[in-house]
């Protein structure tokens, strides 16, 4: 296997010692300001429920858990190594039962409906295995007036950043600022905004919609 290949699977799926030992630390690095933009764009208030989807190695949960008084945060990934750190990071607040983290694809999330007020997720939508009724699976379980924020780069930062990123076998969905947002309103979202914030060599950017 080529190695910008196995790169790109560990992006989507971190596995193995690999994983274990770099895929984590590295996505911090790469992501933890977009993951920042999204704590504050937030604005998380007591007794609100939140999801995040493909957490990765739990930072955000670990920066989220804190500022929330009397709510739930609900976690799910699909990589057991990433669900391995997170719970170590995260396991006073899984403890004290504010924080939950499961073993679930977006797909199918495991919540009624109408359940959450917040839904983050960041860089995870490329990998989305049918973004089209992925999305609604997120609409669904998204209380009428809660927001769902998605992190991620658009297609042309993704294609610039070199042969992992442009990996069309694995960052599958790629889109341009003008095609998220018509994705998001299809989904049936009422308002739709996004914010940018350029960084060196792409920009951070977080879609923002509203039920
Ligand atoms: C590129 S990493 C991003 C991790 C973290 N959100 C960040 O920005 O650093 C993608 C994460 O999404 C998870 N993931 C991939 N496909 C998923 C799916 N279908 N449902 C839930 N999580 C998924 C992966 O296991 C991985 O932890």
């Amino acid at each position: 296997m080529r190695l910008d290949t196995f790169i790109a699977r560990q992006l989507r799926k971190p596995s193995g010692l690999i994983g274990r030992l770099f895929v984590g630390k590295s996505l911090n690095k790469s992501n933890g300001p977009l993951e920042d933009m999204g704590l504050e764009l937030m604005d998380l208030k007591p007794g609100y429920h939140v999801l995040e989807i493909g957490f990765g190695n739990g930072r955000l949960i670990s920066k989220m858990a804190p500022r929330l008084h009397e709510g739930t945060i609900t976690g799910i990934d699909i990589s057991d190594v990433m669900i391995e750190q997170a719970r170590k990071r995260n396991q006073d607040f899984i403890q004290s039962g504010k924080v939950k983290l499961l073993k679930a694809s977006v797909e199918d999330i495991p919540a009624e409906d109408e359940y959450f007020d917040r839904i983050f997720t960041a860089n995870t939508i490329y990998f989305w295995p049918d973004p089209g009724s992925d999305i609604g699976e997120v609409f669904r379980t998204l209380k009428t007036g809660g927001c769902f924020y998605c992190g991620m780069r658009v297609r042309e930062d993704m294609l610039r950043l070199g042969p992992i990123l442009k990996n069309r076998d694995i960052f599958k969905n790629l889109y341009t600022l003008d095609e998220i947002t018509a994705f998001f309103k299809s989904a049936g979202f009422s308002q739709v905004d996004y914010h940018v914030k350029q960084r060196k060599q792409f920009a951070d950017v977080i879609v923002v919609g509203q039920k």
